[in-house]
């Protein structure tokens, strides 16, 4: 057994301590490897004792969903995001100081798999002090602005990254806080516990060692197939109630109050604008529990609450749904 995984954390949920092994995570998102959220949850997914191997997209990939981009070239066109990196320097590389930290030219689908099928063999392989030998577990985001039910989880790219990995039986969630602003770590991160960042990235890690604590031996963190999309309200200083420790609710992707976009026309400057709607699909429940409330009214219509909605990839329309359509197809089907 290898040095790492063997270590053994304590760690302190609700006042119970219990013991979960160091696990082996790999984090991206679509905002860029530079942006505060997801080095705040590196770090406080570090601190807790797990092996982390960030690798994110060198420039802003929001709405990107699960686009598979590839570097066409090995030097950067363009500067990188926040001109962190610049154009002609290599299209996927690290931190100097930190291996574990990855930037790539690629979508953030393309970046769990360029992790997991480039990084991971060449560096942390079973010849290194730190491998990575099974991967437990991706975690996406935070990410700046919620992904909230099919309006918005159908084009995230944190989703995206999420639903690649689970496509390649690897479990994966997606988190998304309410801090939109794209912000540049050595800007922003801090240790202030009233920075937005820093509390996503505690929640983060209660959510992560919680799903680990209650694993069952021998079977992976999430079922195959099965990931999560979690969004996080707005906290500290973005929080107009000193909302600093949300509550979790169980909740759906569709139901009362979801959105989706539209387009707008504005009869003064004729001028085109993106708007959104609550669609009749949207709140139509057709598999999952029907009660739960819809992770849209949570962020919306309540206060200091995250939702943690479970999906499944499994895209078919239920067999009820499905037979009768090609029934009507049964001349040529
Ligand atoms: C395993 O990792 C080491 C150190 O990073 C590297 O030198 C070696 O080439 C890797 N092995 C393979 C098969 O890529
Ligand atoms: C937003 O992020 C930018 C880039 O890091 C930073 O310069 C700016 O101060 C931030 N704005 C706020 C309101 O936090
Ligand atoms: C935050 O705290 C850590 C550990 O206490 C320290 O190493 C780091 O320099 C601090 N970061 C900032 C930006 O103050
Ligand atoms: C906000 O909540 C924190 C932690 O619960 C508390 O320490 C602080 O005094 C509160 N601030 C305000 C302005 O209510
Ligand atoms: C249309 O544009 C005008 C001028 O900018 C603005 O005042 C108005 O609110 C806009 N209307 C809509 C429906 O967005």
């Amino acid at each position: 057994m290898k040095a790492f995984t063997a270590l053994v954390k304590v760690l302190s949920i609700a006042g119970l301590s219990s013991l979960v092994d160091a696990k082996n995570i790999i984090l991206s998102n679509d905002d860029g490897w530079a942006a505060t959220n997801i080095r705040a949850t590196y770090n406080a997914l570090k601190e807790d004792g797990h092996q982390v191997l960030l690798v994110a997209p060198v420039s802003q990939r929001s709405g990107w969903s699960g686009k598979f981009d590839i570097p066409s070239s090995k030097t950067l066109e363009t500067n990188g995001e926040f001109n962190y990196l610049i154009a002609g320097e290599p299209s996927w590389g690290h931190e100097s100081d930190d291996m574990n930290i990855w930037y790539f030219n690629g979508t953030p689908a393309s970046c769990v798999a360029f992790g997991l099928d480039y990084i991971i063999p060449r560096y942390f392989n079973t010849s290194n002090s730190s491998s990575f030998e099974t991967v437990d577990l991706v975690v996406a985001g935070p990410n700046e602005g919620n992904n909230l039910s099919p309006g918005t989880f159908a084009i995230s790219g944190t989703v995206g990254a999420t639903q690649s990995a689970v496509f390649r039986d690897i479990p994966a969630i997606a988190f998304s806080g309410a801090n939109t602003n794209n912000s540049f770590f050595k800007d922003s991160l801090n240790n202030d516990s009233s920075n937005p960042s820093n509390i996503y990235a505690k929640k983060v890690v209660e959510l992560v060692d919680l799903l680990f604590e209650t694993q069952i031996e021998g079977e992976p963190v999430l079922p195959l197939s099965v990931g999560m999309n979690v969004n996080l309200p707005p906290v500290g200083s973005i929080s107009t109630t000193n909302c600093t420790n949300p509550k979790w609710v169980f909740t759906r992707l569709t139901g009362a109050d979801s959105l989706g976009y539209n387009v707008g026309y504005n009869e003064t400057t004729g001028e085109l604008y993106m708007a959104t709607q609550d669609f009749k699909a949207l709140a139509k429940c057709a598999s999952g529990v029907c009660d739960l409330p819809s992770e849209s009214y949570i962020l919306a219509e309540t206060d200091c609450q995250s939702s943690v909605t479970v999906f499944d990839i499994d895209y078919d329309a239920k067999a009820e749904l499905s037979l009768p359509i090609k029934c009507r197809l049964n001349s040529i089907l």
